[in-house]
């Protein structure tokens, strides 16, 4: 399925050429059509719409009415299975993003169910993505950093005495060490900090699981798989037909299983160790849900950074998650903090702006410093993951069903996937996102009709800045409709779902 991303003249194509879309009765024969078996869940068909935060929820983390037209719009479009954005497990504060660490939840939640199930006419079966993530704090201002949050110790003291060759600094006060480095020049700032007392001050202070001098860190392990499975069974409770543990990108349980974990407590370093606690957060859900509740995982088939996990290590994951009883198995690719740009002053590192990050939701411009024979654009470029997570998993005797995602936008893309064995299901974000009837519309006949993704990622730009997330294409049909769900952004110019669509007459 190699595609360039220019025509035959060079010029850069935005979107995936298709030359026909299936007619009715192709699309009935397809196998993205076809139904499939999640755990003892029946999906009336092959398509999904994997996990997207939309910053819709209120400050403290409940559903609004804007959650519950977003996710009714897509149920609209009726996709095999809707992933609830990624939701907090913990009872903490968390900004505008869903939460799912406290019975107060789960009365929201249950009406978001209801509301797909009646928006989907009942064919779409709705999931929720859960999450926990350790500290990321913004990047500090310079005078700020120097002031309050620096360290300073004995060691930084000798750094500095070294570096400005005057032994007085190593007995110095402690404000004239901060006095001294806020007015300090970067070069002697690169050369007195600690690694991690440099990224503090240029990115923002992150933790990671690797922090086990810390002690909520050390006693991830005892607290996590609990705090899964309450969260777990509130889903159950508000009626979700099932649970996507999130084990991906840039989040607790992904850096568990990262090739950079080093922990020396049997939680880490080795593949066994890094599987351990994913593994004993399945057993605790399962302990929870009951066996025949629909459960699966993200994770990622490549962390795309130095040192990090690649598909070697994520088919054995995958084939030991099938072992230990998940359901499905959705694979996602990046999107780590490890490589991702320096924020600006007042705002938090963003895990999808580095390499890694552009392998996780790729633009049309994803491959663009390769040479034009090699260029595939962001089509279909996680395919190969899935296809050997897959390939894994049945050697390992699991009939377990395996997600794809990542620039998939053509129904003949999706069922080419398919045919090859590559994947059980095929999802998409961003092209759902664009236009959440383009199954619908693929499924009866309206192809043409479907409001295609350009891949430039002003979605995923909002995102980045915590705001309201829409797709630059929906504006353009502001008119159109006239919008009749009347809901906009906050800053009154975009509307925050897509424009309605009809089977047209006959
Ligand atoms: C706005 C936005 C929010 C996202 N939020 C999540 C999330 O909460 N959890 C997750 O696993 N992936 C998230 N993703 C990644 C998508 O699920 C998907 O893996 C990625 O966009 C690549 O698929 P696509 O090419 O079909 O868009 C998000 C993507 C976008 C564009
Ligand atoms: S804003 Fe719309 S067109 Fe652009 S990448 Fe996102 S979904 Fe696609």
């Amino acid at each position: 399925m190699a595609v360039g991303n220019r025509d035959l003249r060079g010029v850069a194509l935005r979107q995936l050429p298709v030359e026909r879309w299936p007619t009715r009765e192709e699309a009935a024969a397809s196998r993205w059509f076809s139904p499939v078996k999640i755990g003892g869940l029946n999906l009336s068909e092959r398509t999904w719409v994997p996990a997207m935060v939309p910053w819709r929820a209120t400050e403290d983390g409940f559903v609004t009415p804007e959650v519950l037209a977003w996710y009714e719009r897509f149920a609209i479009g009726q996709p095999g299975g809707l992933v609830l954005e990624a939701t907090g497990i913990r009872d903490v504060p968390s900004g505008p993003l869903l939460r799912i660490g406290h019975d107060r939840y789960v009365e929201g939640l249950a009406k978001l169910v209801e509301t797909v199930r009646r928006a989907s006419n009942g064919r779409t079966k709705v999931f929720i993505q859960i999450i926990d993530f350790l500290n990321v704090r913004r990047r500090p201002a310079k005078d700020k950093f120097f002031a309050r949050h620096l360290v300073v110790d004995d060691t930084l003291r000798a750094e500095l005495a070294a570096a400005l060759g005057d032994s007085r600094w190593s007995m110095a006060p402690e404000g004239d060490v901060r006095d001294a480095l806020g007015g300090a020049d970067e070069a002697l700032i690169e050369r007195v900090l600690a690694p991690r007392a440099l990224e503090a001050y240029r990115f923002g202070y992150r933790e990671r699981v690797t922090d086990t001098h810390l002690p909520h860190v050390a006693q991830l392990p005892l607290q996590l798989p609990g705090l899964f499975a309450a969260a777990a069974e509130r889903a159950k409770t508000a009626g979700f037909d099932g649970v996507e543990l999130h084990f991906a990108h840039a989040y607790t349980m992904a850096s568990f299983l990262s090739a950079t974990n080093t922990r020396t407590d049997g939680y880490g370093t080795t593949r066994e160790g890094r599987a351990r606690l994913p593994l004993e957060v399945i057993a605790e859900v399962r302990g929870r849900v009951g066996k025949d509740y629909a459960l699966g995982c993200r994770f990622l088939g490549d962390e795309v950074i130095d040192g990090g996990s690649h598909v070697e290590d994520a088919a054995w994951f995958g084939a030991r998650f099938a072992e230990a009883g998940l359901d499905f198995l959705s694979v996602s690719k990046g999107g780590k903090f490890d490589d991702a740009k320096q924020p600006k002053v007042g705002e938090a590192v963003y895990p999808y702006t580095g390499p890694s990050g552009h392998e996780c939701m790729p633009t049309i411009h994803v491959d663009d410093a390769l040479p034009e024979s090699e260029r595939r654009g962001p089509f279909g470029r996680n395919v190969q993951l899935s296809a050997e997570i897959r390939r894994a998993v049945r050697a390992a005797g699991f009939e377990t069903p395996v997600i794809a995602a990542g620039g998939i936008c053509s129904f003949w893309q999706a069922e080419e996937v398919l045919a090859k064995g590559e994947a059980d299901l095929v999802a998409s974000a961003r092209q759902a996102l664009a236009d959440p009837d383009w199954f619908k519309k693929s499924r009866l006949g309206f192809g043409h009709e479907i409001r295609r993704c350009l891949f430039t990622n002003y979605c995923e730009a909002l995102d980045q800045r915590h705001k309201q997330v829409t797709c630059q294409l929906w504006d353009r049909e502001l008119t159109s409709d006239g919008n009749p769900s009347g809901l906009l952004a906050k800053d009154g110019k975009r509307r925050l779902v897509a424009p309605d669509w009809e089977p047209p007459p006959g």
